[in-house]
């Protein structure tokens, strides 16, 4: 077995390290970036500074693994969280992705490269710019890599490993296939995937507990669907991805307006997630627990009470088994 759990932790086999149950997703904090046509990648205009206080106060209260990836506002999300971390770097787990190619000077993306050489090239700068020398987690960003090129890739990962680069490696990936794939190879403890209310996904959660992974949940909140804050009007700014959702984002229309279909189906479990106690977010974290003792959501954040109140779940911990079933019920 790979990777051991309880209620609130998680021990990464590879890694050594146990991580609390929540970790952070770093995209928001990159800020602004953007595809070769100009459309937003990233999550409009953000303020370093308070996404620094946002990771050290997410420190104090407990949470030390931050997912990250070089792409991210173009290296720039790398940069903030190696700043925040500085200090603490060995209290910390930090995870990071590779794959895609970036302009750091024009903070657009430009395309793909899987190739093994370019694995090392991505590697060498994540480690620059985040001011470390070695990964935790090492993640592959391109989710519908061919198996074949990913069995190189698994390969190249195990000598990062022996070389002290990366400590372990996953793929961020919703393909239960080419997660089992990778999982074959002998420090790999993770895979990255979506998993939340609105959008469950028990074929990779029956896979990480077959294979001892850990499931590190992405999107765990509908990206901010499922906080509720955009249902009450707030509408993300013109540079946010929400803004002008490409085909794969259905959370939200042009505008950044909920879709109907979705909002609908979060006032349907809002009681639900908000009993005991919690606020819709964290009932949403909770019910990622409950789904699976292996689940460590990574929730994005850009601002000091949102860190807080994400932070805060830890301790109510998972929905019981009967809401669980009642959410089920709610939205079959
Ligand atoms: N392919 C991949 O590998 C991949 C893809 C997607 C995401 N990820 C990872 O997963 C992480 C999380 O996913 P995500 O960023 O897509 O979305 P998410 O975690 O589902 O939603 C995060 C957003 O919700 C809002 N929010 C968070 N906490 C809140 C609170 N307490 N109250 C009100 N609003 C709150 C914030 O946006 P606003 O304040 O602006 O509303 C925040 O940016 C990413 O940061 C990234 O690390 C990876």
């Amino acid at each position: 077995m790979k990777t051991q759990t309880d209620r609130k932790t998680r021990t990464l086999g590879g890694v050594g390290a146990e991580v609390g149950a929540l970790g952070f997703g770093c995209w928001a904090i990159g800020g602004e970036w953007s595809a070769p046509d100009g459309s937003p990648l990233g999550w409009g205009e953000v303020d370093d500074e308070e996404s620094v206080a946002a990771v050290r106060r997410a420190f104090d209260l407990g949470v030390t693994f931050f997912d990250t990836a070089d792409v991210y506002g173009a290296g720039h999300s790398e940069r903030v969280l190696g700043r925040a971390l500085a200090g603490r770097r060995d209290e910390a787990v930090i995870a990071t992705k590779w794959g895609n190619l970036f302009d750091e000077r024009t903070r657009t993306m430009d395309g793909a490269d899987t190739s093994p050489a370019y694995a090392r090239e991505a590697l060498v700068a994540s480690l620059r710019r985040l001011g470390t020398d070695r990964i935790d987690l090492y993640q592959l960003h391109i989710g519908d890599t061919p198996p074949d090129r990913a069995l190189e890739l698994r390969d190249a990962c195990e000598e990062f490993v022996a070389e002290g680069l990366i400590r372990a490696y996953g793929w961020s990936t919703d393909d239960p296939e080419r997660a089992a794939l990778f999982a074959g190879g002998e420090h790999c403890v993770a895979v990255q995937h979506a998993c939340n209310v609105l959008e469950d996904a028990p074929e990779m959660l029956s896979l990480t507990e077959e294979r001892g992974l850990i499931s590190v949940v992405r999107s765990p909140l509908a990206m901010g669907l499922l906080t509720g804050a955009r249902g009450e009007g707030r509408r993300p700014a013109a540079g946010d991805i929400r803004s002008t959702p490409p085909a794969w984002l259905s959370w939200f229309e042009t505008g950044g307006v909920p879709a109907k279909h979705w909002a609908a189906r979060v006032e349907a479990v809002r009681e639900v997630l908000t009993a005991d106690g919690r606020t819709l977010t964290q009932g949403a974290l909770g019910w990622l627990w409950a789904r699976s003792g292996r689940t460590v959501p990574i929730p994005g954040f850009r601002t000091v009470a949102q860190a807080e109140e994400n932070a805060a779940a830890l301790a109510l911990g998972p929905l019981r088994p009967e809401q669980l079933e009642e959410v089920a019920g709610l939205l079959a």
